[in-house]
């Protein structure tokens, strides 16, 4: 028979969870240089534009789900329509794809937030990154054994989510969000501070604010906001239905909603200022132009932070040292909930004790994980990467908003199921947003990165790599849930909706 349904202890810690789920690498590592990539200034409309057209309205989609229906994704799906179980394993497997990789940027945060004792990465922090701590290797097949200085701080991190998530979502989940939460927000106040009180902050403030315009007419930098919202704010991978579904019957969830998403966008502003702040200190020390000492990506958290430390006025080792472990700590909060949406799911669907659950989907991350921890790791990241965050997402959120808004037409009751439990009431913006212009929007972005891929395979990878491990992860990912839909549900098998039995 099925199990009592796990249950947050109160309404701050369901939005501590959600709010600890959002805030992550994301936020300091990701936003600051897709913002800058992509038109600077100007990059703040589109990225507005997909927070109002889907970034909100998909979060509240996906918390009045899992409330509603009181599932995992899954079992969300399945009380909707039998037919559409599959979509809930599909983002809950996606969820779990982001684990395996997500947990390695965390190992490299762990083992930098080490190094910065004494600034260890010396003068050439590039050199230092890629060949002394990675050991990259030269070609995209060469995978080169496993790199151990990577494994270590995995399998440390490893071992502490596993006892967190062993505790459950109030005992373990609840508790650490409530833990580093208040920490991770001190840490990064202060780099903030610190970083726009740097000589020569402004002009690296000018290079993020100073919009370039022509910049959206690129479509390329529409696909970067939408990315970068669904990203930041956990949605799209049936996490916020996992956790929504942990809510007591009557919680409030738009005004959670709002709360969770403006934190969210304000803390990755914050986060951006002072780190550009920071990057026009860097400028200003080395004689050159902001734009000369930005690298893109991964370089710019690994290469140019450390960089800047070595530059410092003073403090250097306790800056590295909160600024490298606000990455570890935000990204601790990210990573269970990246892990939640697929145990709560084998749980809601075998019936199996939280013990049994966590040690299969842990078991098969940590094993998957050691893929990235091999020299050429950090290629299968970034390909993976891109699959699971354009094809794999986009994929599951058009047809996420096409089934509830056309196929099992369910959005007034949704709708009516906010506004029955939330303080906030939401409008009818909110059901005509998602049944056109999200899906119109999201359709097109897939498009657009069909278009694109097409043209120029991504990150200069070889075809051979894009196929197999990209297509055919993703096929064999649709083909699973496809196979689990078909299986048994050995519990909960009273497959209706929760509360209109009056359950
Ligand atoms: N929102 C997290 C971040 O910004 O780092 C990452 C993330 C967590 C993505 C959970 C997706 C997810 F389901």
């Amino acid at each position: 028979m099925a199990q009592v349904r796990e249950q947050w202890a109160t309404r701050a810690g369901f939005v501590l969870a959600a709010a600890g789920s959002a805030v992550g690498l994301g936020n300091i590592w990701r936003y600051p240089y897709v913002a800058y990539e992509n038109g600077g200034g100007a990059f703040l409309i589109p990225y507005f534009f997909a927070l109002l057209t889907a970034g909100v309205p998909i979060l509240l989609l996906e918390y009045s789900m899992g409330h509603r229906y009181r599932g995992s994704g899954p079992l969300s799906y399945r009380r909707m329509s039998q037919k559409w179980e599959w979509l809930g394993w599909w983002q809950a497997m996606l969820a779990f794809l982001i684990s395996t990789y997500y947990i390695v940027i965390l190992a490299w945060a762990f083992s930098y937030t080490y190094f910065s004792i004494g600034t260890q990465w010396g003068e050439n922090t590039e050199g230092f990154f890629n060949h002394q701590y990675l050991g990259v290797t030269d070609t995209f097949w060469n995978f080169g054994g496993l790199q151990w200085k990577v494994v270590l701080p995995l399998a440390i991190l490893w071992g502490f989510i596993y006892l967190v998530m062993r505790r459950g979502a109030h005992g373990g989940i609840e508790r650490l969000n409530r833990i580093l939460i208040p920490v991770l927000i001190v840490m990064i106040i202060l780099i903030t501070i610190r970083g726009l009180t740097l000589e020569g902050a402004v002009d690296g403030l000018n290079v993020l604010l100073t919009p370039d315009f022509s910049a959206l007419a690129d479509y390329q930098v529409w696909i970067a906001a939408y990315g970068q919202v669904f990203f930041s704010l956990s949605i799209g991978f049936a996490t916020m239905m996992t956790y929504a579904s942990y809510l007591p019957k009557n919680s409030d969830l738009s005004n959670s909603g709002l709360i969770a998403a403006l934190g969210n966008s304000g803390f990755e502003f914050m986060v951006a200022l002072g780190i550009f702040g920071a990057l026009g200190y860097l400028a200003a020390q080395s004689g050159t132009g902001v734009n000369e000492v930005v690298a893109g990506g991964i370089g710019l958290a690994f290469v140019v932070f450390p960089e800047i430390i070595n530059q410092f006025p003073g403090l250097n080792s306790l800056f590295g040292f909160l600024f490298f472990g606000s990455l570890v700590f935000s990204g601790l909060t990210s990573i269970v909930s990246l892990l939640e949406p697929g145990i709560a799911a084998i749980r809601d669907k075998f019936d199996i004790s939280r013990k049994f659950a966590v040690n299969a989907v842990i078991g098969g991350s940590a094993l998957v994980s050691l893929l990235y921890a091999t020299k050429g790791g950090i290629n299968y990241l970034d390909l993976i990467d891109h699959f699971v965050n354009t094809y794999g997402l986009l994929i599951g959120a058009v047809a996420m908003t096409l089934f509830v808004g056309w196929f099992a037409n369910r959005l007034n009751t949704l709708q009516n199921h906010i506004n029955q439990v939330s303080d906030v009431r939401i409008g009818g913006w909110w059901v005509a947003s998602l049944k056109v212009i999200t899906p119109v929007a999201l359709a097109a972005m897939l498009a657009a990165n069909i278009i694109t891929d097409y043209q120029v395979p991504y990150g200069g990878f070889p075809y051979s790599g894009l196929i197999l491990m990209g297509w055919c992860v993703l096929l064999a990912l649709l083909i699973f849930a496809i196979i689990l839909q078909n299986k048994r549900w050995k519990a909960n098998e009273e497959l209706v909706d929760p509360h209109k039995e009056g359950a």
